[in-house]
C-alpha cells in the first residue's frame, strides 16, 4: 500500500481553533515546503515523550567541552524548535548542523525528510505523556482546568496538539522505510540513559570515547537538568507568552508509572482496550511500570 506521506486528511489534527498559528495554510506549506540538509537532525516527539530531554543531549554531544564555554546558551537555542521558531524568525538560516526538534506529525513534516536529514523519534509510554500532560496544562494558563476524566476524554479525542498520540506514533513507525530514522524510548533512557547516548551518538556519526559518554550522561540526569538553567526551561514564559512558568514546571518528576497516581482502575482499563485497538498492527513494546 502506498505510504500515508504528507497528507494532512490521513491526520486527526484535533482542534485546530487552539493551534491556529502553527496549523495556518501559509505556514505548513512553509514547514512542508523547508528545504532539508543532509546534516540537518530532527529530535521527533509527541510532547510530554523526552523533548527537552533530547534537545538537551543533543545540545550536549554538538558542543565543545559539552557545554563548557556556553554558559549562557540554553539547549532550546542549540537544538530548535522547528515549528515554533518559524512563529519568531527563519529556521533555514541556521548555520549546519542544523539540530531541530519537532511535534509535528509526519503528514505535516517537511517532504524532503524522506531524502534527506535524520530524525530520532522518542516514545513514551501514553499513560504517563497523558499524565505529564494534564500536569504541563497548568503552565499554558487554561481560564479552567478540567478534572482528570474530563482531560482523558480531549486527549483521547485528539484535541490536544499536535494530534492524537495513537495517530502521532503510527504514521511515524509505519513510514520508518522512508526514513533515516532510529526510535528511542523515554523508558530506556531511564533505565539505561548511557546506553541510549550511545546508540544516539552511533546513529548520529558522533562517536565519543567512554569518559565524554559519561559526561554526557551524567549532565542529561533528571536531577543535573533540574539545576541547570539552560536545559530546565524555568524561564520559557520569557520567550513565549502563552507559558506561565510561575504555574508550573517542564522538569516535573521524570519516572515511569506515574499514571497510577492519577489514573482509576476503570479509567486505566479504557485506556488499555483503546491502545489494543489502534495498535495492534504495530510492533512496540512499551514499558508501562517498573
Ligand atoms: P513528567 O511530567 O512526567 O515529570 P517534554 O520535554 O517532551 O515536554 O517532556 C517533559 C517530561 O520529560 C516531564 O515528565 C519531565 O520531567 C521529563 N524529563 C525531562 N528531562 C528528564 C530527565 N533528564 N530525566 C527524566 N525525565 C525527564
Amino acid at each position: 500500500t502506498a505510504p500515508e506521506i504528507h497528507d494532512s486528511t490521513k491526520c486527526n489534527l484535533g482542534d485546530t481553533r487552539y493551534f491556529s498559528n502553527v496549523y495556518k495554510k501559509e505556514h505548513i506549506d512553509y514547514l512542508l515546503n523547508f528545504k532539508i540538509r543532509d546534516d540537518d537532525v530532527f529530535v521527533v516527539t509527541y510532547p510530554k515523550s523526552g523533548t527537552i530531554w533530547t534537545q538537551h543531549i543533543l545540545s550536549l554531544i554538538y558542543s565543545k567541552g559539552y557545554r563548557n564555554g556556553t554558559e549562557n546558551v540554553t539547549s532550546e537555542n542549540i537544538v530548535q524548535c522547528l515549528e515554533l521558531n518559524r512563529l519568531n524568525n527563519d529556521p533555514a538560516a541556521r548555520p549546519s548542523p542544523r539540530l531541530f526538534t519537532t511535534h509535528l506529525p509526519y503528514s505535516l513534516v517537511p517532504q524532503d525528510l524522506t531524502k534527506k536529514g535524520k530524525v530520532i523519534y522518542v516514545t513514551r509510554n501514553p499513560k504517563d505523556v497523558m499524565t505529564s500532560m494534564y500536569h504541563f496544562i497548568d503552565l499554558v494558563s487554561f481560564k479552567m482546568k478540567p478534572n482528570f476524566e474530563t482531560f482523558m476524554e480531549i486527549f483521547l479525542a485528539g484535541h490536544y496538539y499536535p494530534c492524537l498520540w495513537f495517530d502521532h506514533v503510527r504514521e511515524w513507525y509505519n513510514n520508518k522505510k522512508d526514513l533515516n530514522i532510529l526510535y528511542i524510548t523515554y523508558e530506556d533512557m531511564i533505565l539505561d540513559l548511557r546506553s541510549v547516548v550511545k546508540q544516539i551518538c552511533t546513529f548520529l556519526g558522533r562517536e565519543l570515547d567512554d569518559t565524554s559518554l559519561d559526561i554526557v550522561a551524567e549532565k542529561a540526569t533528571f536531577k543535573e537538568m533540574t539545576k541547570d538553567t539552560r536545559a530546565n526551561k524555568n524561564s520559557i514564559s520569557d520567550t513565549y507568552s502563552f507559558f506561565d512558568s510561575s504555574k508550573g514546571k517542564f522538569m516535573r518528576k521524570g519516572t515511569i508509572g506515574d499514571w497510577k497516581n492519577e489514573m482509576t482502575v476503570r479509567q486505566s482499563e479504557r485506556f488499555d482496550a483503546l491502545f489494543m485497538e489502534q495498535m495492534r498492527d504495530l510492533q512496540i513494546n512499551l514499558i508501562w511500570d517498573i
